[in-house]
C-alpha cells in the first residue's frame, strides 16, 4: 500500500483525461492520471476523426501539433449527398477561413500521452478498483490496485474523464444529478478499408436506404459508416454486403462512388444523446462523455471533451495562481452551455441525414426538403458551417 497527494486526481486517459492533464501541466498544477485499460487498448480503439478549428489550434497551442501539422488532412469543405447528387458545402468560405481536420482519435491520444511521458508527471495504465471518495471534502481522495499494489492518493480536486461507462458520474448521489436523454432506433456500422479515399473530402449521405458516411484517415486508409439497425449482428455483414451497400447509399449519378480496398476493422456503434447536470458535484468536475454524449452525425464528441477541459484547466489556472473559484463555480454553466448547442446541432444533423422505421413517406419528403433547402440557401449552409467547423471556445 502506498500513499501519496496530487493537485487534481484526474480518471481516464482518453482525450479528455491526456488533454487535461497537459493542460494543468502548462499551468504548473500536478496531477495523477488512472487508466483502467492498457496503453495498448487506449490507442488501438478506432473513434473520431474529424477535429474543430478550435481542437487543432488549441493543439497547436500547447505544443503536442507537430504530427498533427504533417499527417493532419486539412478540409475546407464537405459534401452533402442526396437524390444522386452531391452538394458541396464551402466550410472556409462560410466561417472566415475556418475549416476541419481529418486526424484519428488514435493519434491525439497517441501525441497526449508522449507529451505526457516528456513532462515525467504519473500517468498510470491498467489501474484496477478504481475509486473516488471524499468527493465534497478539501481532501477527495482516489484509490487503486496498480502493479498489484493498493494506491491511495490524496488530492485537491478530481475530474472526472472516465467517459459515459465511468465510475464517476455514478459516484454523484444520483438526487444531486438530473439527466437528458434520447436513444436512436439504429447505430453506424464502420469500417476501416486499405482503399486510397476516392473524394478529398467527406460525404454525409441519406439514400433511400438508409443513411452512409464516406471519410478517411491517410492518403490510403478510408473510413466508412453505414446506418444499421442498434442490435445488428455484425457477423451477418460479410466484406461483400457491406461494399454492395455502401456503394447502393453513396454512388452518385456523376459516376462517384468509394474506392474499395481490404477491409481492417469492423464494429457497430449505438448513437444516443445524453447529457448529465450539473457538471461538478463538490470537488469533483466531469468532463467529455462521463457527462454528456452526442450521436456520431456531428463529429463533435472529442471535440466537446477538449472544450471542456480547456474550460477546467482555466478555471484550476486560475484557483491555483488567484485562489479565487469564480471560473471553478462557472464550469458547470459554461460547459453545458456549449453541450447543449452541440447536442442541437447532432440532433439536428443526425434527424436530417437518416431514415427511422416509424418514418412514413411525408417524414422522407420533408428530409428531403430539408436538404433541398440546406444546400441551395446560404443562410442554411453558413449555419452548419459554423456549427460544424465548431462554434469559439469562450
Ligand atoms: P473516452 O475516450 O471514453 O475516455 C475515457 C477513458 O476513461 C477511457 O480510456 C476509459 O478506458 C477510461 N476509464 C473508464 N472507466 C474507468 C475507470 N473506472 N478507471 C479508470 N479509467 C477508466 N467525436 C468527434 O469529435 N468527432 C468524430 O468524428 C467522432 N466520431 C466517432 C466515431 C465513433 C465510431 C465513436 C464511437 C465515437 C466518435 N466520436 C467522435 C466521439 C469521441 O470518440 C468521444 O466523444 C471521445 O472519445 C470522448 O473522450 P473522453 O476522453 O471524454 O472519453
Ligand atoms: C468521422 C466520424 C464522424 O462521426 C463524423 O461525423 C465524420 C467523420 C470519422 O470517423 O472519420
Amino acid at each position: 500500500m502506498t500513499r501519496t497527494r496530487t493537485q487534481v486526481g484526474i480518471v481516464g486517459a482518453g482525450p479528455a483525461g491526456l488533454m487535461l492533464g497537459h493542460l494543468l501541466h502548462l499551468h504548473g498544477i500536478d496531477s495523477v492520471i488512472l487508466e483502467d485499460r492498457s496503453e495498448h487498448y487506449v490507442i488501438d480503439r478506432v473513434r473520431a476523426g474529424v477535429l474543430e478549428q478550435g481542437t487543432v489550434d488549441l493543439m497547436h497551442e500547447i505544443g503536442v501539433g507537430a504530427r498533427l501539422a504533417v499527417e493532419g488532412l486539412r478540409h475546407e469543405g464537405i459534401y452533402i449527398a442526396f437524390g444522386g447528387a452531391r452538394h458541396r458545402i464551402d466550410l472556409a468560405r462560410l466561417t472566415g477561413g475556418r475549416a476541419i481536420t481529418v486526424y484519428g482519435q488514435n493519434e491525439v491520444v497517441k501525441d497526449l500521452i508522449a507529451a505526457r511521458e516528456a513532462t515525467g508527471r504519473p500517468l498510470y495504465f491498467e489501474a484496477s478498483e478504481v475509486a473516488v471518495d471524499d468527493i465534497t471534502s478539501n481532501r477527495p481522495r482516489l484509490t487503486c490496485r496498480a502493479d498489484g499494489v493498493m494506491h491511495t492518493i490524496d488530492c485537491e480536486f478530481l475530474a472526472g474523464c472516465d467517459g459515459f461507462h465511468g465510475i464517476c458520474r455514478p459516484s454523484i448521489p444520483s438526487e444531486q444529478l438530473r439527466v437528458y436523454e434520447r436513444e436512436y432506433p439504429f447505430a453506424w456500422l464502420g469500417i476501416l478499408a486499405n482503399a486510397a479515399p476516392s473524394s478529398d473530402e467527406l460525404v454525409y449521405s441519406l439514400h433511400e436506404r438508409g443513411f452512409a458516411l464516406f471519410s478517411m484517415r491517410s492518403p490510403s486508409v478510408t473510413r466508412l459508416y453505414l446506418q444499421c439497425a442498434p442490435d445488428e449482428d455484425i457477423t451477418q455483414w460479410p466484406d461483400d454486403r457491406i461494399w454492395a451497400e455502401l456503394r447502393a447509399r453513396l454512388g452518385t449519378t456523376d459516376g462517384w462512388m468509394p474506392a474499395e480496398g481490404a477491409i481492417t476493422q469492423k464494429g457497430v456503434t449505438p448513437m444516443r444523446s445524453f447529457v448529465a447536470e450539473p457538471m461538478q458535484y463538490g470537488n469533483l468536475f466531469l468532463a467529455g462523455d462521463a457527462a454528456h454524449i452526442v450521436p456520431p452525425t456531428g463529429a463533435k464528441g472529442l471535440n466537446l471533451a477538449v472544450a471542456d477541459v480547456w474550460r477546467l484547466a482555466q478555471a484550476l489556472g486560475e484557483f491555483y495562481t488567484s485562489g479565487r473559484r469564480h471560473l471553478l463555480d462557472r464550469y458547470s454553466a459554461e460547459a453545458l452551455r456549449r453541450t447543449w448547442r452541440a447536442q442541437r446541432f447532432s440532433w439536428w444533423m443526425t434527424s436530417m441525414l437518416h431514415r427511422s422505421d416509424s418514418d412514413n413517406p411525408f417524414d422522407h419528403r420533408r428530409q428531403l426538403a430539408e436538404l433541398d433547402y440546406l444546400v441551395s440557401s446560404e443562410a442554411a449552409m453558413t449555419s452548419l458551417a459554423e456549427n460544424y467547423v465548431g462554434l469559439p471556445l469562450l
